[in-house]
């Protein structure tokens, strides 16, 4: 809000990052939120645009983020698509003129809390390759597939069509890590561990080869060509670009009203069921669980709920140097920091 921007949209950025952290997704959370403020700072962002729905049908609507932060966009997105998807049984909504939404994840979890099956995607700037390309083809485009069930928690599967997402690079760098030699090529499309290269002169390599590739085109098509947001190498840099230029990120959001289409009560318990036989399958010598998609997160946000949330070193610094930055009390944060 000292920023510029309006309560509304400062309460959903901030539950969005916190939710995120919230499960252990520590990439796309709150550490970010520095490289968001310098976005406003060189006025690549404007912190006091507000997401419009500019054209909608019964099953689907567009949603105009007016070159804003991109979690108010997203989320009205979703919302609408949830909306609609509640009258017509299946909804899509894309957002354009968006920015870097974070994680896709929790955009698909606000349809599994409605008992609806959600899909969450967005473009990025070129940092992928493609098969027998040597450098960034598509962004590492996030999916996000939530899946509600009865008694257990939704399945949430959200990830990145690159091996790894890119913050994963940069995590390993400032942490002084190695990555594997599977992660990155250098710019001659020649698998590198050295992750100071990433990303000027290497590019990530795709899940699966050509199967991530493909769903990055996917959702591309879905995020970009269909909302009429920036595609491929239109679209800006959110982490890099200090200029004014938005960089125009697309989205897409669908939501499934399984409640419409069969028996809300038995879906419930055929999807507890099918949960709880995967986890009863037989171990592989040496594992003791078999995770569902989205388990590990939901057992750290029951940790992280009873227990509070790790941050590390260079989290609280960067949230230190925003405090300090716009004139914020600290106060309460750093008593609990002494006390540690
Ligand atoms: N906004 C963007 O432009 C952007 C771009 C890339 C990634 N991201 C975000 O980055 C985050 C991380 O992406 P990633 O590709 O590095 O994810 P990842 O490779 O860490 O995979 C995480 C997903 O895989 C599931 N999973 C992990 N191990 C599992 C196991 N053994 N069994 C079953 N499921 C398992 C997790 O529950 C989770 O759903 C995501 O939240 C994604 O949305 C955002």
């Amino acid at each position: 809000m000292e920023a510029g921007m309006g309560r509304d949209a400062a309460e959903i950025t901030t539950k969005v990052l916190v939710t995120t952290d919230l499960m252990g997704v520590s990439t796309h959370g709150v550490r970010n939120l520095h490289n968001y403020l310098k976005r406003i700072a060189t006025k690549g962002l404007d912190p006091h645009a507000r997401p419009e729905i500019v054209s909608e049908g019964p099953g689907w609507a567009i949603v105009d983020g007016h070159n804003g932060m991109a979690m108010p966009s997203a989320y009205l997105a979703m919302q609408t698509a949830i909306d609609k998807a509640g009258q017509v049984g299946i909804a899509y909504a894309g957002a354009r003129n968006s920015c870097h939404f974070g994680a896709a994840g929790f955009y698909a979890l606000m349809a599994a809390e409605e008992g609806m099956i959600g899909l969450s995607m967005s473009n990025d700037i070129p940092s992928m390759t493609a098969p027998g390309a040597r450098s960034h083809i598509t962004g590492t485009n996030p999916l996000a597939v939530a899946i509600p069930a009865g008694e257990e928690k939704p399945i949430l599967l959200d990830v990145a069509m690159s091996t790894v997402a890119g913050s994963k690079i940069y995590q390993a760098l400032a942490r002084g890590k190695g990555i594997p030699d599977n992660w990155i090529v250098d710019g001659e499309g020649i698998p590198t561990t050295d992750t100071s290269v990433y990303p000027h002169s290497a590019s990530l390599l795709p899940m699966a080869g050509h199967k991530g590739y493909g769903l990055a085109l996917m959702i591309e098509t879905l995020s970009a060509l269909v909302s009429g947001a920036n595609c491929l190498t239109e679209v800006g840099s959110w982490l890099f670009d200090k200029t004014e230029r938005p960089t125009g990120h697309g989205h897409a959001f669908i939501a499934i009203n399984v409640g419409v289409i069969a028996p809300m009560d038995v879906y419930r318990r055929r999807a507890d069921d099918m949960i709880r036989s995967i986890r009863r399958a037989p171990k592989a010598k040496g594992s003791e669980r078999i995770y569902l998609p989205g388990e590990m997160e939901w057992d750290k946000r029951v940790d992280y709920e009873a227990n509070g949330i790790p941050l590390t070193e260079d989290i609280i610094k960067s949230l230190t140097e925003i405090a300090e930055t716009y004139g914020l009390d600290l106060g309460e944060v750093n008593s609990e920091l002494a006390n540690r």
